[in-house]
């Protein structure tokens, strides 16, 4: 079985480890491979199928897209892949012609029956001059026909009983059966406060990852809702975990989502200022934190005042690594370097329509 997996771009490496991991928990044998057909924010698994014995003694097969909906932190769709192909040519008329006759020559009755209710969910990434839409439409057409030698499709655009996956990014088409459904596994249900500037819980995961935790103390000092620390304890993490943020309504936002996780109690949030970070605690092994970018332009220019003065704090107290988030290239390298940190590592990860800079330090 071929599943295709997606995830943030720029957290391709940390996805396919994890999904590694994964079915090695699982005892599954496959080969995971990041990008495919040079796609970022993609993954393949080919997964041998394996199969159990329940409890009365039926053989059955193991669900492997249901145990990685349900147990992985990075992705954010498991789809079965159907058949994947590079479009020869963008122009609309030709793209689309050719998509319909892809699809129509794919066994897409070997994935859904006719008795099934269907609907077509698109995606689509680069320059084209059609939109989502006109893909989802001309798929959607391609299957119904193909159903109908079957029977008579029934198409459920609002609860389909089987939801394809259609993309097109850049050139490169996929199809497949949505197993994640219409809500990306990113969009965690603890989630009952939403920050405005709230962080995708895959790449608060890919943080975590980043900075190589070892059991010791671990804060975000500018928490906000909390994205970062209730995926560290919803991970079952036995270190101390601390959450600072200097807007009371963010921080009771926080700890409603923590409790909505049902890990309040292993986090204690302070009502603080990361500027001041040492009156809160004397030192910390790890900080993690999606700093404010200021995107509005009022906030700007107070972000470099800002990140001097938290990294100086920092300095003060941090034992082992940090891992932060920022847009602000500039101003963060010149806060890390002045206060005597080194970049241990730098990636970009797209988070929101932006590439935002991570980095670890130490
Ligand atoms: C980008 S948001 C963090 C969002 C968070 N990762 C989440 O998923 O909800 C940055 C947060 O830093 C907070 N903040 C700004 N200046 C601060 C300061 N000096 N001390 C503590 N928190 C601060 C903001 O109120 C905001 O909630």
């Amino acid at each position: 079985m071929k599943l295709l997996l997606t995830t943030s771009q720029g957290i391709e490496d940390l996805a396919k480890k994890e999904v590694g991991n994964l079915l090695k928990m699982a005892d599954l044998k496959g080969k995971v491979e990041e990008k495919p057909l040079g796609v970022e924010g993609r993954i393949w698994a080919e997964i041998e199928e394996s199969y159990y014995f329940d409890k009365k003694g039926k053989k059955r097969e193991f669900e492997i897209a249901s145990f990685l909906n349900e147990n992985s932190r990075l992705l954010h769709r498991v789809i079965l892949h159907i058949c994947s192909t590079k479009i020869s040519s963008l122009e609309t008329g030709r793209a689309l012609t050719e998509i319909y006759n892809f699809v129509f020559n794919s066994p897409i009755e070997e994935y859904a029956k006719v008795s099934e209710s269907f609907a077509v969910r698109s995606f689509r990434k680069g320059e084209h001059e059609f939109t989502s839409i006109d893909i989802a439409k001309i798929v959607g057409s391609a299957i119904y026909d193909k159903l109908s030698k079957f029977g008579k499709p029934k198409v459920n655009l609002d609860h389909p009983s089987v939801i394809f996956r259609a993309e097109l990014i850049d050139n490169v088409f996929f199809l497949g059966i949505d197993t994640t459904g219409d809500s990306s596994l990113h969009k965690r249900p603890w989630r009952v406060y939403d920050h405005p500037a709230h962080l995708k819980a895959s790449i608060a995961n890919a943080m975590i990852e980043l900075a190589e935790l070892d059991g010791g103390s671990v804060s975000d000092p500018m928490c906000g809702s909390g994205t970062i620390l209730i995926e560290l304890a919803l991970r079952g993490y036995e270190g101390k975990i601390i959450g600072i943020e200097k807007y009371k309504k963010h921080l009771k936002g926080a700890k409603m989502n923590a409790l909505a996780a049902g890990v309040l109690e292993k986090i204690d949030f302070i009502h603080g200022d990361a500027t001041k970070l040492s009156q809160y605690f004397e030192s910390v092994d790890f900080a993690l934190s999606n700093l404010p970018y200021g995107l509005k332009i009022g906030k700007k220019r107070l972000i470099p005042d800002l990140y001097m003065a938290f990294f100086n704090e920092l300095s003060k107290v941090l034992e082992k690594r940090g891992v932060f988030l920022t847009t602000e290239k500039r101003v963060i390298e010149t806060a890390i370097e002045e206060n005597g940190f080194k970049i241990k590592h730098h990636r970009l990860i797209g988070h929101g329509g932006l590439k935002v800079h991570a980095y670890v330090i130490s």
